[in-house]
């Protein structure tokens, strides 16, 4: 069946959440972040979505942004961090304005031209999503974002993947869901989407009951893929 929708993770997919340590480790008074920017990144990351997936499991939700601060607390902490209230504003800035990756523009703007639906499907909150569009330029390039508040609980809860047939009326087998999050991509695929996983870090592949469909190291192939 042919590719009607295009659907993309936000954080690590299209955006890079390594940035914000690494703009911050660049950036004034960024030398105690020198040799532990990568630590910290990894921490923050590793926390945020065990923190999620731990109140969707728990039925205790809050938004994303409280999540990504409580991350960041406990990795500001494993790095001997914590307490540095002028560090913790300037990363959590920075999120707000997370760099695309280079690829992005050029590939949306490729699926539009194919006439296909592009949205961001994430666990981010509305204005955490509009604060990273808007500094990327690709509003433009999406014909929605649908944002987990909608629904009140985080992925991989299948009624989050239910927001993507409601918004574009396409069967599951006519969306394509591209996620960097083997997990995501696992739990799309279980749900019936076609799916992408960007492995740009050469990860294993996850152990879970769904593999995804395509396996890429970027998003340049994505047009060409959804086209086929
Ligand atoms: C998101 C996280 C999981 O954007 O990357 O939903």
């Amino acid at each position: 069946m042919k590719i009607t929708t295009c659907v993309f993770d936000a954080y690590g997919t299209l955006f890079d959440v390594a940035a914000a340590a690494r703009q911050a480790a660049a950036g004034p008074g960024g030398d105690k972040l020198a040799e532990t920017w990568p630590k910290l990144a990894e921490y923050w990351r590793l926390k945020q979505l065990q923190y999620s997936w731990m109140r969707a499991l728990t039925g205790n939700h809050t938004d994303f942004w409280q999540v990504t601060q409580d991350g960041l607390d406990w990795a500001l902490e494993a790095c001997g961090l914590q307490g540095d209230t002028d560090l913790r504003e300037r990363l959590l800035a920075l999120y707000w304005q997370l760099q695309a990756y280079p690829e992005v523009p050029k590939m949306l703007a490729d699926l539009k031209a194919a006439g296909l639906n592009t949205a961001i499907l994430s666990n981010g909150s509305p204005d955490m999503l509009q604060g990273a569009v808007d500094s990327a330029g690709i509003g433009d390039l999406l014909d929605d974002v649908l944002s987990v508040e909608s629904v009140g609980i985080f992925k991989p809860a299948p009624a989050v993947y239910e927001l993507v047939g409601q918004r574009f009326g396409c069967s599951n087998e006519q969306a394509l869901f591209v996620s960097s999050n083997g997990w995501d991509a696992a739990a799309a695929g279980g749900y019936g989407f076609v799916t992408a996983w960007v492995n740009r870090a050469g990860d294993p592949m996850d152990r879970l009951h769904s593999t995804p469909d395509h396996v890429l190291t970027d998003l340049t192939q994505i047009p060409d893929l959804a086209r086929s």
